[in-house]
């Protein structure tokens, strides 16, 4: 295979603008149980600055297919044509739930990557069994153990008693097993009611959150973009496609997937022209919310790029008069 280009500008700035417009377009639906509604919001706001951006992309993992979905659907093409060839990744809203009960818990999240790279998991696959660790647990788990095998290793490494580390999970029936045995190990046990993008990403943010590792069963699309941002922040990690029914199995296997494959993060996403965006729009783990003032409205991203390694963390200050004027027009 030809070696693609390196793409040279930091794309993830660009992207900060889209994950930002859907951010503030979502907030104001927070609490009001509009989940449609909040969802076209930030959709349209996040295609529109996606838009503006200089390549040629296509949605990888998106807000579903064609005929589901108006837009950012998975195949639209996306940018002007001029390269870089590119991969998308978008959750306008990562967390419609807590975002329309007024919770912490949602962002807007975006990833980008060079033409390929993004694992395509196949639409009826909607759940992997993930295990994510920052740069201390690189290359030392096995999410095929137990969970005291890999929590051993990593309070040794981190030269801690494992009843100091913290393991995140989503708070899931399919999750309760795995939970338990966490539990016995001693360590520490965080339970998500969603949002487990940033629930994985928090492990490998050690100076940010007190997560260490991220343990069990949740959305296959979050799978992707959380290896985006893990893989740009040094860490590591392992998914498995996780079925509800023999119908998901065998969809997977007809479309070619090696049933109990683990898949590495470099399987997850290849390569090292990797871009991810987030903005908080009711905040949480490690993003703050959207906040409005007389003068201005406050956002709060974090964004990464793979080939540098480096991570930016940013509080915009946004003319609040031309925001709501533009919301109306
Ligand atoms: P949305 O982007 O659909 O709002 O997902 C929220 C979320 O909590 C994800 O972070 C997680 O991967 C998934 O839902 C878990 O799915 P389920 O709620 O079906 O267990």
């Amino acid at each position: 295979m030809p070696k693609t280009k390196a793409i040279e500008r930091n794309i993830a700035i660009e992207l900060m603008r889209v994950t930002e417009a859907a951010a503030m377009a979502a907030a104001p639906y927070m609490g009001r149980a509009q989940k449609e509604a909040s969802d076209g919001a930030a959709v349209e706001a996040m295609r529109a600055t996606l838009n503006s951006i200089d390549m040629d992309g296509i949605v990888v993992i998106g807000e579903g297919l064609k005929d589901e979905a108006p837009m950012l659907y998975i195949g639209e093409h996306i940018g002007n044509g001029n390269p870089p060839m590119v991969d998308i990744a978008v959750d306008p809203i990562e967390g419609t739930r807590p975002l329309a009960r007024g919770l912490p818990g949602s962002i807007a999240t975006v990833a980008l990557a060079g033409r390929g790279a993004m694992l395509q998991v196949p639409q009826e696959v909607v759940y992997m069994n993930k295990l994510a660790v920052g740069p201390i647990g690189k290359g030392l788990m096995d999410i095929t153990a137990a969970p005291s095998r890999n929590l051993n290793i990593l309070a040794r490494v981190k030269g801690v008693p494992v009843e100091e580390l913290t393991v995140a999970a989503l708070d899931r029936p399919r999750n309760e097993a795995l939970i338990e045995e966490a539990r016995s190990t001693g360590a520490r046990i965080k339970l998500l009611n969603d949002g487990d993008v940033a629930g994985a990403m928090a492990s490998a943010l050690p100076g940010e959150s007190d997560v260490d590792i991220y343990l069990g069963i949740g959305g296959s699309p979050e799978a992707i973009l959380a290896a985006c941002a893990i893989k740009g922040l040094g860490g590591d990690m392992q998914a498995q496609f996780w079925y509800r029914d023999d119908s998901e199995r065998e969809a997977a296997r007809n479309a070619g997937f090696t049933e109990g494959h683990v898949y590495s993060i470099d399987e997850l996403v290849s390569g090292d022209d990797i871009f991810f965006a987030a903005t908080g729009i009711t905040g949480g783990e490690l993003l703050k919310p959207v906040r409005y003032f007389a003068d201005q409205v406050m956002t709060h991203s974090l964004i990464i790029r793979s080939r540098s390694g480096t991570m930016r963390w940013v509080e915009a200050h946004h003319d609040a008069g031309k925001q709501r004027q533009f919301a109306l027009e």
